[in-house]
């Protein structure tokens, strides 16, 4: 039994200190893959796929202390308009369950510290 806590504690504060350190393009990866998000069907770190790079997105939000909130609310509901001259007017599909919001604020966090 002490050592499921032990184990246990442990999980949870390596848990909690990826979450901190998520600052670097591969714990981006990791939090999406650990989320088993879909978003590398369309981003990659510095090259635009069908999105754009998350590098380009950090780039553009730099400074905007409002960034945070209105990323992750365009990633639950999807949507367009904001690199039209990247993608001709392609829309982000919805994200209303997965990742979940706790995720997707993760993500979003990391992403704008590329
Ligand atoms: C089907 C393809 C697709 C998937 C899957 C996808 N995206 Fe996107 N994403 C896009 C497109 C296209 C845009 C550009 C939208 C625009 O022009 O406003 C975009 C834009 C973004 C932006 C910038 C939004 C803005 O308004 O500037 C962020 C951040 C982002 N995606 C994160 C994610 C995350 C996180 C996931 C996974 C949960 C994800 N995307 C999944 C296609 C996708």
């Amino acid at each position: 039994m002490k050592s499921i806590i032990a184990t246990t504690i442990t999980i949870v504060f390596i848990a909690l200190s990826n979450a901190a350190l998520a600052d670097t393009a591969s714990d981006t990866i990791a939090l999406v893959k650990n989320a088993k998000g879909d978003c590398l069907n369309c981003h990659q770190i510095d090259k635009k796929i069908v999105g754009p790079a998350w590098k380009d997105v950090a780039a553009k939000y730099k400074g905007d202390a409002t960034a945070q909130d209105t990323l992750v609310a365009k990633v639950i509901k999807g949507g367009s308009g904001h690199w039209n001259d990247q993608t001709g007017g392609l829309p982000m599909t919805p994200h209303p369950v997965k990742p979940s919001k706790e995720e997707i604020e993760k993500i979003i966090a990391s992403i704008l510290q590329l």
